[in-house]
């Protein structure tokens, strides 16, 4: 069956900035340049998604596979319209939908679907490290689609994007990350993102959930702690809350989630004495009225659903210049 975008639609303009990954695994990797090359790639894909035909053929004859080993809404449903409105076939797999539940190995895993013509897999899974191994593995591009604690690149780069639509550049900007920096892979992806383009990130939490080591990793970029939300908000261009990650809380790390609230919520209250501008972003997905209050999450400042909606134009960038120029 011929595709209603067809022939006639018009095609994905080529980036020119240089682009050396097979893999998308973090941003630890990223030159700025690359980051920006997504971000202006996503642009393009932006305007592709606002056509009265929403769908271009670039990557007609691609298949990628969404391999998600643990759940998801934003990340898998977003690649899944990524690859589809770029003309790819798409695979949409589970744990509980694959041999993975009968014990099949990862590498075997994937190397099945390699066999079955799978040009990209995104990975998710509840172990640090997986993507990497799956990468050294086979010769399919492999994105980290999050795994365990690690990094959640395409999160970042979605975070990055939805920023710099509303404040422009983000050189010497301050993103404030808040709450549960411990089992955050977006935070960590993300101080990766925001450094690489020159903003300095304040990670704040209760110290069991902001260990130190975490901080010391980033040697060498503008990141600094600061346990105080109302002293870390100060003067910040950008807050962002993250989920407090119930499911991995080991016994002890918290004292009552009503204490957490009081000290770290992202409240309008503590919105106010940030720049009168500042953005609130939260990955999601939330936990209302725990990590941000109601009246934030559906105030002015508020860009979760829109970081949403930029999830879709910035995974077809991803899928579009890891795919561009093979085949
Ligand atoms: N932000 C994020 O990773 O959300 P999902 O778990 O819904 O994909």
């Amino acid at each position: 069956m011929t595709s209603r975008a067809g022939a006639g639609a018009q095609p994905v303009e080529r980036p020119t900035t240089a682009w050396g990954h097979r893999n998308i695994l973090d941003l630890d990797d990223f030159t700025p340049g690359e980051i920006t090359s997504v971000l202006s790639t996503a642009d393009t894909m932006r305007e592709v998604l606002r056509r009265p035909v929403p769908k271009v053929p670039t990557l007609r004859g691609r298949t990628v596979v969404n391999l998600f080993l643990e759940p998801s809404t934003r990340t898998q449903s977003s690649f899944d319209r990524a690859a589809k409105a770029l003309s790819a076939d798409v695979l949409n797999l589970s744990a509980s939908s694959t041999s993975v539940a009968k014990g099949e190995s990862l590498i075997d895993t994937f190397r099945t679907l390699e066999a079955l013509g799978a040009d990209v897999v995104v990975l998710r899974h509840p172990q640090s490290g997986a993507p990497y191994l799956a990468a050294r593995e086979v010769s399919a591009g492999v994105i980290n689609g999050g795994d365990g604690w690690h990094a959640h690149p395409s999160q970042a780069l979605v975070d990055i994007y939805t920023v710099q639509q509303h404040l422009g550049d983000v050189k010497g900007r301050r993103v404030v990350i808040v709450g549960d920096i411990l089992h955050s892979r977006v935070a960590r992806s993300n101080v990766w993102g925001f450094t690489a383009l020159g903003a300095t990130v304040v990670l704040c939490g209760p110290p069991t959930l902001l260990p130190i080591e975490v901080a010391r990793a980033y040697e060498g970029r503008d990141v600094c702690v600061e346990e105080e939300l109302d002293r870390a908000v100060e003067e910040a261009d950008v807050v962002m809350a993250l989920r407090l990650q119930r499911e991995r809380q080991e016994q002890g790390l918290l004292t009552s989630v009503r204490e957490y609230v009081r000290g770290y919520q992202v409240n309008d209250e503590r919105l106010r004495r940030a720049k009168p501008e500042a953005l609130l972003l939260h990955p999601g997905p939330v936990n209302q009225g725990i990590e941000v209050s109601a009246e934030a999450s559906r105030g002015q400042r508020s860009l979760i659903e829109e970081q949403v909606r930029n999830g879709v134009a910035v995974r077809m960038a991803l899928l579009y210049l890891l795919l561009r120029g093979e085949g």
